[in-house]
């Protein structure tokens, strides 16, 4: 079975495509997680995509995502990432490596999205590329696990 990586979305990414397209774009949710699949494979990985508006839902995602073996995360944590200390614990607690992304440059916006609970324990981190930096998040992942690119 080919190594597995979770893709976590928080609340509101589901509405990708028609959420705020000027921020957001008009790409969907459906159309990231088959781009990160397709680059997520010439590491040899399989990307698992899971999305919830639910903060405990998405701390039984990285607990079960770790329970099942996953190397690591690509996480939109959306605005509990800047809420959540209950998903910095359930990361912090599983110790897998995580990339952060956000679609929007979140320094260039409110101040309150200035704050990352997430931020001090991610691998790396991807802010204002757009969708496109969710395939980046997938990349440095790969690349932080030592995985070989193939063509
Ligand atoms: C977001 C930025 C957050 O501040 C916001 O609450 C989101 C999306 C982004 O991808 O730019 O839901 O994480």
């Amino acid at each position: 079975m080919a190594d597995v990586i979770g893709l976590l979305n928080g609340p509101n990414l589901n509405l990708l495509g028609t959420r705020e397209p000027a921020t957001y774009g008009r790409r969907t949710l459906d159309d990231v997680v088959s781009r990160c699949q397709e680059v997520g494979r010439r590491f040899g990985l399989t990307v698992e995509a899971y999305q919830s508006n639910h903060e405990g839902d998405l701390v039984d995602a990285v607990q079960r995502m770790a329970r099942e073996g996953a190397l690591g995360v690509v996480i939109n944590a959306g605005a509990f990432t800047h809420t959540s200390v209950a998903l910095r614990d359930a990361l912090a607690g599983v110790g897998l490596p995580f990339v952060e992304v956000h679609i929007s440059n979140v320094y260039a916006r409110e101040a309150f999205r200035h704050t990352s609970y997430l931020s001090p324990l991610a691998s790396g981190i991807v802010v204002g590329c757009g969708t496109y930096g969710y395939e980046l998040g997938v990349r440095a992942l790969g690349h932080h696990l030592g995985l070989p690119l193939t063509a």
